[in-house]
């Protein structure tokens, strides 16, 4: 992707890159370590992190970082919601922004970045699995960008003593569901037993 133009105060996104990958360690490891919104409990360390990233890039979906102030800010990408083939066009977003560059747009403009680069892509739903019914934060930056609650699973996780739900997010992306996907080459009926 183009990055976006720097400027004095707003973010600049770009794609992330294996070099991000201490940034990135460092920002996820204190949201798993203080926060319910990941349900991981130990941190993976920065080669885990550059491994995962580059399944995602592999992939050809996005992986995106935004840069405030000369550093890492934040960062957002897509994976595939689930792996059996029929789930192929739906995505899963994830977005972490470091404490101290929360409420400055840079949550939004990522996944706002991740949602035009999967809708472009052909994917036609994207779902947000959102730890704790209390992520205030991430639920409302979800609604914020088109995203409506489709479920809420009660209890779910067990993390820092206490039961955590989890809540799932989607939207359509593009024409979501109104039409075939671009590749659909006619009908497969289901086979006959
Ligand atoms: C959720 C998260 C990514 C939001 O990032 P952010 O950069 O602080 O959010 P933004 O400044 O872009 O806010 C965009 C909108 O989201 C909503 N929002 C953000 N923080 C919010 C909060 N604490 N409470 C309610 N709504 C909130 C608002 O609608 C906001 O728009 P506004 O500022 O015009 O009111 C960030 O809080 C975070 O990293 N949380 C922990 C990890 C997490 O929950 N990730 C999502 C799991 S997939």
């Amino acid at each position: 992707m183009a990055a976006t133009p720097a400027s004095s105060d707003g973010p600049k996104l770009r794609e992330a890159n294996a070099e991000d990958a201490t940034a990135i360690e460092g920002i996820y490891s204190t949201h798993v370590l203080t926060g319910l919104a990941s349900f991981e409990e130990v941190p993976p360390d920065s080669a885990e992190i550059a491994r995962r990233m580059a399944d995602i890039v592999a992939q050809g979906l996005p992986y995106i970082v935004a840069e405030i102030d000369g550093r890492i800010g934040g960062y957002a990408y897509a994976s595939p919601f689930r792996t059996r083939s029929a789930y192929r066009y739906t995505v899963e977003d994830s977005v972490y922004i470091a404490h101290d560059a929360l409420r400055r747009g840079l949550g939004r403009e990522l996944l706002n970045a991740v949602i035009d680069r999967c809708t472009a892509a052909g994917y036609r739903q994207m779902v947000a699995v959102i730890g704790d019914s209390e992520n205030d934060a991430s639920i409302g930056l979800h609604a914020h960008l088109g995203f409506a609650i489709v479920g809420t699973m009660p209890n779910v996780g067990f993390k820092f003593g206490r039961w955590v739900d989890a809540v799932r997010m989607q939207r359509p992306l593009g024409p979501g569901a109104t039409t075939p996907p671009a590749d659909y080459a006619g009908p497969e009926p289901c086979k006959a037993l």
